[in-house]
């Protein structure tokens, strides 16, 4: 960035949350927000134990906070165990018989949850876990669709000290293995199958494939979801069930230490394979305790419901630990938005009386697309509060949020966070924050965010730079699990001290932040951060492929599409099968999120003379049809020439 980005965009609708929300809500005027939002950042120590306190501790902490950059160590000394903190604490505070989940299958069938049936689930769980030898910071990998005992996985695991890291069930057999081997799992949880777009996701299967690479995995344990057949081996695979048959459904939470790993999960990078962020204890869960509380405004009549998958750091902080927290009840559903039509996800908020709805902003852009008779002929009445995640919302799609899901009623938290940062730093508080469509607002408390220059100047309102964090935070990653080195290259070499969140923003003179977008070589896909090193990788590891370059293109549902420029090897033919083959090729070896919209067969890449693929020209070529940007360093204009005939050609 050594131009300057001044920003024209204007955005002059402001909205206020009503009297009546306000009057309820846990953070009630800007007066309020801003005096804790002060005390946050002056005494962080005394901010933050004050709301760490309400989660139940086996053993209190000594220090709030250590910080030796970029080493952060929040609850020094304090032993909790997480689990017990999400579900046995509330069966002690009276909520034993309030609904904790109320799950819907896709094709139909429906399972609630006490705290108390939740409580017992997981006890019998940690117990299998135990039985079959799994221990203290052993790595499990969970590769589940979305049903409860999907969150039963992860709280046992918790619960006894292992350290989950859950893979998306959309991920390939390869990523599966890929994850395997960089955290060496001892064992695995999946199920025969999951529901989607009414069909079966074949999860064991994909389980035995990376099986084939991976082979230290010692248990693998089967939850029975289809019933459809699977081979299981002998000695190594179980079922759930049977298991959970013989084991007790008490079981006592130890106190673990408030660093202890909770769970690490894969994000991607700019470069090289995915990253696996590690996530601890007590700073975690702080965090995602915090935010429920007041940026969901969580109260004890709510009903919840993210839309998010397990898979992803949304589904971590805002299905099961965060929400699990603070005593909420909330929806978990198994199947796609539009199964059987686009009126399923409204259907689900009026069945069960849906208050807070948590969404993303490429779904409500599907939404728009089918129409708007799917929401105008259900009762949203229920609902009081929406939030977005995952890309910048765009302020069409803002909009028809507002109205004809909200009833331009109910405030929306549009919340800026990433995987690394655990819980969301930026967001509107609903009942009191100023709200305007495509900006996230405020920090939240303890979020000292900024916009800096590449001289580390902080920028003016309205110029563009990139977003830092300037102290730590309770949930922040404590490292990328096997590599330090990474972790500070990553996150904390840009300036001395702070972090780094590899996005483009910029704040207005009301000290809105709008978030622009990834600076790095990373992709947005539907919210998915998906890098274009990754989806090349992919590429060449097809046996014709000589070389590959990835671009994201605006896409009007997904928010950036994946377009591919591939050269091939010796004597291959370019042809529309072999496109089709490269794309499945790529949902093999990553999953379908990552299939390129397109790909164009080249001669030549784009290259300077010392041989980095320009793949600014390529960017800018998907995105306008033609290349005005510098070429000077190119190496070879006529291949630019020859590509842009060829895409403007399609
Ligand atoms: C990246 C993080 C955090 C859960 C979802 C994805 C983008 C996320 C917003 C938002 C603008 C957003 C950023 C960020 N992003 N939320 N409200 N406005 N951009 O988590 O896969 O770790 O991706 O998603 O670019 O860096 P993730």
């Amino acid at each position: 960035m050594s131009k300057k980005i001044e920003s024209h965009l204007t955005e002059d609708r402001v909205f206020k949350p009503s009297k009546e929300f306000s009057k309820k809500a846990r953070i009630s005027s800007m007066a309020q927000y801003k005096r804790m939002y002060q005390e946050s950042i002056d005494k962080p120590g005394t901010f933050w134990a004050r709301e760490a306190k309400e989660l139940g501790w086996q053993k209190k902490w000594t220090k709030a906070l250590e910080w030796k950059a970029p080493y952060a160590k929040w609850f020094v000394g304090g032993k909790i165990n997480v689990c017990e903190s999400c579900v046995d604490r509330h069966v002690r505070e009276g909520r034993g018989n309030k609904a904790a989940i109320i799950w819907e299958g896709e094709p139909g069938e429906n399972v609630t949850l006490t705290y108390r049936q939740l409580q017992r689930e997981v006890c019998k769980f940690a117990n299998v876990l135990l039985a079959r030898g799994i221990k203290s910071k052993d790595r499990v990998l969970i590769y589940m669709p979305m049903v409860p005992e999907a969150a039963i996985a992860m709280l046992a695991c918790a619960r006894i000290g292992a350290v989950h890291s859950v893979v998306f069930g959309g991920f390939s057999a390869e990523s599966i293995s890929d994850r395997l081997e960089d955290c060496k799992a001892k064992a695995v949880i999946t199920t025969d199958g999951g529901y989607r777009r009414g069909s079966i996701v074949p999860l064991k299967a994909n389980v035995d494939e990376a099986l084939k690479r991976y082979k230290d995995v010692e248990t693998v344990i089967v939850h029975q979801r289809t019933g459809d057949k699977v081979t299981m081996k002998k000695g190594r695979d179980v079922y759930w069930h049977e298991e959970a048959a013989q084991v007790s459904a008490i079981h006592e939470p130890k106190g673990f230490d408030s660093e202890h790993p909770l769970f690490i999960l894969y994000t991607s990078g700019s470069t090289g394979k995915p990253k696996g962020i590690l996530h601890t204890s007590g700073g975690y869960l702080t965090g995602a305790y915090t935010t429920c509380k007041y940026i969901f405004d969580m109260q004890e009549d709510d009903v919840y419901w993210c839309t998010a998958d397990v898979g992803w750091i949304t589904g971590h902080s805002y299905i099961v630990y965060g929400p699990l927290a603070n005593g909420v009840t909330q929806v978990m559903y198994e199947g796609a938005p539009n199964f059987p039509d686009f009126g399923r996800f409204w259907d689900i908020v009026e069945k069960y009386s849906v208050s807070i709805f948590y969404t993303a902003p490429t779904a409500i852009r599907a939404f728009i697309k089918a129409g708007d008779e799917f929401p105008d002929s259900r009762d949203l009445s229920s609902l009081r509060l929406l939030g977005t995640v995952g890309e910048p919302i765009n302020p069409e799609a803002w909009m028809w949020y507002h109205e004809k899901i909200g009833g331009g009623r109910c405030p929306i938290v549009d919340t800026w966070w990433q995987t690394e940062t655990g819980a969301i730093m930026i967001s509107p508080l609903p009942g009191c924050t100023p709200t305007k469509p495509g900006t996230a607002t405020l920090p939240f408390f303890g979020v000292d965010a900024a916009i800096l220059d590449e001289t580390g100047q902080e920028c003016r309102a309205d110029e563009g730079g990139k977003l830092v964090i300037r102290k730590p935070w309770p949930s922040m990653l404590r490292t990328i699990y096997g590599d330090k080195k990474r972790y500070r290259d990553t996150y904390w070499n840009d300036y001395d001290g702070m972090y780094t969140a590899g996005d483009g923003a910029r704040t207005d003179k009301k000290g809105n932040f709008w978030i622009v977008g990834r600076l790095d070589d990373v992709l947005n896909v539907s919210g998915h951060r998906l890098g274009t090193a990754e989806v090349e990788s992919a590429l060449v590891s097809h046996k014709v492929v000589a070389e590959a370059a990835v671009v994201g293109r605006p896409h009007e549902i997904k928010g950036q599409g994946v377009v591919a420029f591939v050269t091939l090897k010796g004597n291959a033919k370019s042809s529309d099968a072999l496109a089709k083959e490269l794309r499945n090729h790529v949902g093999t070896v990553i999953g379908a999120i990552a299939k390129p919209d397109e790909i164009f067969f080249t001669p030549a890449l784009p290259k300077t003379r010392s041989g980095k693929i320009m793949r600014r020209l390529l960017k800018e070529l998907v995105e306008t049809g033609s290349v005005s940007g510098n070429t000077t360093t190119l190496e070879d204009h006529e291949v630019i020439a020859a590509l842009q005939k060829q895409v403007s050609g399609k």
